[in-house]
């Protein structure tokens, strides 16, 4: 398929509508802390993390970045990429388990960055399978005619939530964003199907227990260091080659599609063992398997979106290509889906454009600070009165 599909606007008809990604992106900070590094904080070695998990390095947020800062960086360059004018989302969804607060929403904050005055703006909660749960969920309001553009998004800055004295954790954990825009298309294809489970009596194998309602920030919280990611490695290592291979035959059955049809495997880069593990039961060729945490560790929900991308600019993901993407995580939560890449790629934006776009940006920034100076100034002349 080379002509361009057309976009379907919200309508009330019947006309069936598929939700494609018509735009992709990815950001991560440049800090890069390697398996040397980390063997300077905790008893472990090169050799031991690259064995047991096949990371090499990951990428480590700055004091002044956090998850909305990716998030925003992410989002740009596929809004770029799909020529698609954030005033036109209508729907903003932020994958995370390390938020910019419990509240507001990291997704209102990336909604107010990106001038998205159009959009509804949520954060979704599944740990490392909230891209794939993000996704399910765009592309149902897409396909049911609710809305017409959706972005999601997955960011995480969770090595700010690591204990570095615990090799358990620390080792494993990268910082990053990765995000697609979903757009309706009359034309079938898009995101097809998905298979969504979660196992609640398994959360507290992966857990950070302070800083909720459960248990709120005390000075013995902090002495305890519950306000760090806390895991049980082996419990999780087992639940997630243990639900992996199903989940997405159950996917691909739902798609309507045999095994042979997937020509890409995009799993949560998590573990190299534990995509081997899945790709081995599912019978799946290494070179179908996309695997980049060597490089970036687990992102936990901006993995799939970062492994999407590398995978594009390799050339390992072509178009009209079909994708199964897996993850599992805390929750416990695991899920998979099917994706069909068949949007042509875009044009790259012409100079004018990209300054069309940072100009809106700093417009959509100022409009932004003239809206909480109104507030406050509304709130100083009328005080309290409505
Ligand atoms: N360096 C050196 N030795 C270590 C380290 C380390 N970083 N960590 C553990 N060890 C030691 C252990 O103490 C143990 O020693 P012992 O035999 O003397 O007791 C030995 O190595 C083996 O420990 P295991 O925990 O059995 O090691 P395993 O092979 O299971 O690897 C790991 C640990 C990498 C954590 C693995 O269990 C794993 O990847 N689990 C899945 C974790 C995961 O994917 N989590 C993310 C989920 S997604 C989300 O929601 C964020």
């Amino acid at each position: 398929m080379s002509k361009e599909l057309a976009l379907v606007a919200p309508s009330a008809s019947n006309a069936p509508r598929y939700a494609h990604v018509v735009g992709w992106g990815m950001y991560v900070p440049e800090k890069i802390v390697t398996n040397d590094d980390i063997s300077k904080l905790v008893e472990t070695s090169d050799e031991w993390i690259q064995t047991r998990t096949g990371i090499k390095q990951r990428r480590v947020a700055s004091e002044h970045e956090s998850t909305s800062t990716f998030a925003i960086e992410a989002a740009r360059r596929a809004l770029a990429k799909a020529n698609v004018s954030p005033a036109d989302v209508d729907l903003i969804i932020v994958g995370t388990s390390s938020p910019e607060h419990l509240f507001p929403s990291t997704a209102c904050i990336v909604q107010d960055a990106l001038g998205a005055k159009n959009a509804g703006a949520y954060d979704l909660l599944a740990a490392c399978t909230s891209f794939i749960y993000g996704l399910s969920q765009a592309a149902n309001s897409i396909k049911t005619g609710d809305i017409t553009t959706a972005l999601v998004i997955g960011s995480e800055a969770l090595t700010k939530l690591m204990d570095w004295s615990d090799r358990g954790t620390c080792i494993l954990f990268g910082d990053g964003a990765g995000a697609f825009v979903l757009q309706a298309r009359s034309e079938p294809g898009g995101f097809m199907n998905s298979f969504l489970r979660s196992d609640g009596s398994g959360g507290p194998s992966l857990i950070l227990p302070a800083g909720g309602s459960a248990m709120p920030a005390t000075t013995k919280t902090v002495v305890e260091n519950q306000h760090y990611v806390k895991m049980n490695g082996r419990e999780v290592f087992r639940f997630a080659t243990r639900v992996m291979a199903s989940a997405c035959q159950e996917a691909v059955r739902r798609s309507g599609l045999e095994m042979d049809d997937i020509d890409i495997f995009v799993p949560h880069q998590a573990n190299k063992r534990i995509i081997d593990a899945a790709s081995k039961k599912l019978k799946l060729a290494p070179e179908k398997v996309v695997v980049t945490l060597e490089n970036y560790g687990n992102t936990s929900a901006a993995s799939i979106p970062i492994a999407i991308c590398e995978a594009i600019n390799k050339g390992q993901i072509k178009q009209n290509q079909t994708l199964m993407l897996v993850a599992f995580g805390a929750g416990l939560t695991w899920g998979a889906g099917v994706l069909k890449w068949d949007v042509p790629p875009p044009a790259p934006p012409t100079r004018r454009q990209e300054a069309q776009r940072n100009l809106y940006y700093r417009w959509a920034r100022v409009k932004s600070v003239l809206r909480r100076v109104v507030r406050s100034l509304e709130a100083r002349i009328f005080g309290n009165s409505k």
